[in-house]
């Protein structure tokens, strides 16, 4: 699996997929490290493990499509074949979904299908649920939809707030993640319907 991952700016995600096929227990080589953020702190740990990075801003195109033709060309060039989205900031079209198809992945901190969006940790607290967690999905057309690779679970404690929540399930997520890329990468993945069968590692 050739590794494309789009990051807007911490980079964490993106810190434990590399963390994973330094030790073997993903099997992929991460071809580009893409942000639209020049500032990404993800950036420099791409560049701690040696990973070759880009930089195409959002800004200046006349729509998203335009914009994400642009990041379609660097990924191809770099021989990318499946993208990871990782606290990538854009709302992807068509274009890019298209040029990768089924091979465009997302993590999202919440459960879906509840709390898509911005701020699932805090929509989670909001809500007062007692179980949060995490999801890797297939991204179609929607904002933090299409079918579900796998889930994590953990639990809403009562003194949690959005800060120690959150941190409970970027742990989890930085399990998930690589675990669900490699299901990926060894092709134990197919999906039927609307179900994604083999992805829960
Ligand atoms: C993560 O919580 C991820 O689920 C969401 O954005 C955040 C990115 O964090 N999509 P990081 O940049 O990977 O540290």
């Amino acid at each position: 699996m050739d590794l494309g991952i789009l990051i807007s700016g911490r980079g964490s995600n993106l810190e434990a997929i590399l963390e994973a096929i330094g030790s073997g227990k993903l099997d992929a080589r991460a071809r580009l490290v893409l942000s639209n953020r020049p500032d990404a702190a993800g950036l420099e740990i791409a560049r701690r493990h040696g990973v070759p990075t880009a930089v195409v801003s959002h800004r200046g195109h006349s729509s998203r499509e335009a914009f994400d033709a642009l990041v379609v060309a660097r990924l191809r060039e770099a021989g990318v074949t499946t993208v990871a989205l990782a606290g990538f900031d854009r709302i992807v079209s068509r274009v890019l979904i298209d040029a990768f198809r089924g091979q465009v992945v997302n993590i999202h901190p919440a459960l879906l299908p509840a709390f898509p969006g911005l701020h699932a940790q805090r929509q989670a607290l909001e809500y007062g649920v007692r179980i949060a967690g995490a999801t890797v999905h297939f991204v179609d057309e929607q904002t933090d939809h299409g079918p579900i690779i796998a889930q994590a679970a953990v639990p809403v404690r009562d003194d949690d707030d959005e800060a120690s929540l959150s941190a409970r399930i970027l742990s989890e997520e930085h399990r998930l993640y690589p675990a669900a890329l490699q299901q990926l990468a060894c092709g134990a993945v197919r999906i039927s319907g609307r179900r994604v069968i083999g992805g829960q590692p």
